[in-house]
């Protein structure tokens, strides 16, 4: 009989089998089969020599770390700031980038204009896909065409078969090449459907191989489920050298685009994107769109909050509504669940604003995305402002309230990373005083200080709030 060429093996324990089986029979585990291509077969001698020690290897020299050459990587500047800048000044030559988002997001978009720019800088580029047509990306690609960007001069590879995808990037030896996406090529040696954890991890290291010594950046695309992990993909993430997440709603302009492992720059850094009808544009000045946006009325507030290391206004709103069910709604967009429930609750017991039993939403505007402690304060204040039905307002009330920090369990606020940056963003939009741990020691103090009664001053409401 034939040896089969594949073997499944599981991602638990490590135990190979011939067969698919949907219990690991060496650990009980479910579903952790994968399939793999299998191995050459070594000779009994191979398998003796191995048995023992190094079987016979060569060994290699080491190197001190004082002695290693520190040429700096050259940089491939892809001509889109804000790409850039996440990936730590560029692409790094030979290097392996996995770009994950939902489905119609805009990867195809971002790719296509960074090998657009890359072209036009002279680069060799080749862009691969396997989920549309060579017409298909060509209509998109028109839609792009801005006097910078040589779209319709990317060179484009229609096709799913893995061993083909190889031979061409081995024959053009491109400087950049973009996989889109790496769950729909198919390796011919494994049965396992496209886009299985077995495909998907065969895929990206035969690329990987092909890539390396040639130098050639290749730029994996991926997608991502609804829980917002990376299907599949997510076994690639040790694999390759950067993971970049692009996120957003599809129904909403926004986009960030973050890092969330970099091999050769902070994870710190986001950008923000907008999607129009000529393809992606960078927002370099986001709070000013944000702030001017701002409602100023009941259940508005701006954050101050941090994209990586850039400071960045924007507008959570909250709504308070009586409930009919039971338990109420806890609607939240662009923050963690929990962490409304925490302020809540901190609310209620520190500084007398229950919502009791009422539906509560929260939502930061424009699909902007904040997960940091940082958001906390922003969240109570505009909640209590909701709950109240007062809109927040400083001494003259022309402005919207900014604030940041994070609320503690006893109803104190707490200190966030770079509280000057946020300071000064909001400064430069002429918002003097924010709301911040820095000036108010406790949750309740920070309502009093925005929170006026209805028709009185400031001072008055710290009454009506206990
Ligand atoms: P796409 O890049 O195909 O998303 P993905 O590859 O992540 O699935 O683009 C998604 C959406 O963007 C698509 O619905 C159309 C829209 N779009 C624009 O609004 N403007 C444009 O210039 C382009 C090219 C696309
Ligand atoms: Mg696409």
């Amino acid at each position: 009989m034939a040896r089969p060429t594949t073997i499944h093996t599981c991602s638990t324990c490590g135990q190979s089998e011939p067969r698919w089986m949907g219990q690991c029979p060496g650990c009980g585990e479910w579903n952790t089969m994968v399939e793999e291509a299998a191995a050459p077969a070594a000779g009994r001698a191979g398998a003796a020599t191995r048995l023992r020690g190094s079987g016979g290897a060569r060994a290699a020299t080491v190197t001190r770390l004082k002695d290693v050459d520190t040429a700096r990587a050259p940089r491939l500047r892809t001509g889109i700031q804000e790409v850039d800048r996440v990936l730590g000044g560029g692409l790094v030559a030979g290097s392996l980038v996995l770009l994950g988002g939902s489905p119609g997001i805009g990867k195809s978009t971002l790719t296509g204009m960074a090998l657009g720019n890359l072209a036009a800088a002279g680069r060799s580029v080749l862009y691969v896909s396997g989920e549309e047509s060579a017409q298909q990306i060509r209509l998109r690609h028109e839609r792009l065409l801005t006097p910078h960007c040589a779209a319709l001069d990317v060179p484009v590879l229609a096709e799913t078969d893995l061993g083909t995808v190889l031979a061409t990037i081995e024959a053009e030896s491109p400087d950049v090449v973009v996989i889109d996406s790496v769950q729909t090529l198919h390796a011919a040696e494994l049965t396992g459907a496209p886009g299985s954890v077995g495909q998907v991890r065969e895929v990206a290291s035969r690329i990987m191989q092909v890539a390396k010594p040639s130098g050639t950046a290749v730029i994996l695309v991926g997608h991502v489920t609804k829980e917002g992990s990376l299907a599949g993909p997510r076994v690639l993430e040790h694999l390759v050298d950067c993971v970049l997440q692009f996120e957003g709603e599809r129904e909403r302009t926004y986009r960030t685009l973050r890092a969330l492992k970099n091999r050769f720059g902070s994870t710190n850094e986001a950008g923000v994107f907008e999607m129009r009808s000529g393809g992606l544009v960078e927002v370099l000045d986001a709070s000013a769109r944000f702030v001017s946006e701002a409602t100023r009325k009941p259940g508005s507030v701006v954050l101050a909050a941090m994209e990586g290391s850039r400071p960045l206004l924007v507008e959570v709103q909250a709504l308070v509504s009586p409930s009919e069910l039971v338990p109420p709604r806890r609607v939240v967009n662009g923050i963690d669940r929990n962490r409304l429930a925490l302020v809540l609750a901190v609310l209620g017991r520190h500084a007398g604003v229950g919502v009791g039993t009422a539906d509560v939403f929260v939502n930061v505007v424009g699909g902007v995305r904040v997960d940091e402690p940082g958001a906390d304060l922003a969240i109570a204040l505009a909640v209590a402002s909701a709950q109240r039905g007062i809109a927040l307002g400083d001494a003259g009330g022309k402005l919207p309230v900014a604030c940041f920090g994070e609320v503690g369990l006893t109803g104190e606020l707490r200190t966030v990373a770079h509280s000057d940056r946020r300071l000064d963003e909001a400064r430069k939009f002429g918002l003097r005083s924010p709301v911040s741990p820095e000036h108010t020691p406790t949750l309740r103090a920070a309502l009093r200080s925005v929170l006026p009664a209805a028709g009185g001053s400031g001072r008055d409401t710290a009454s009506a709030l206990v």
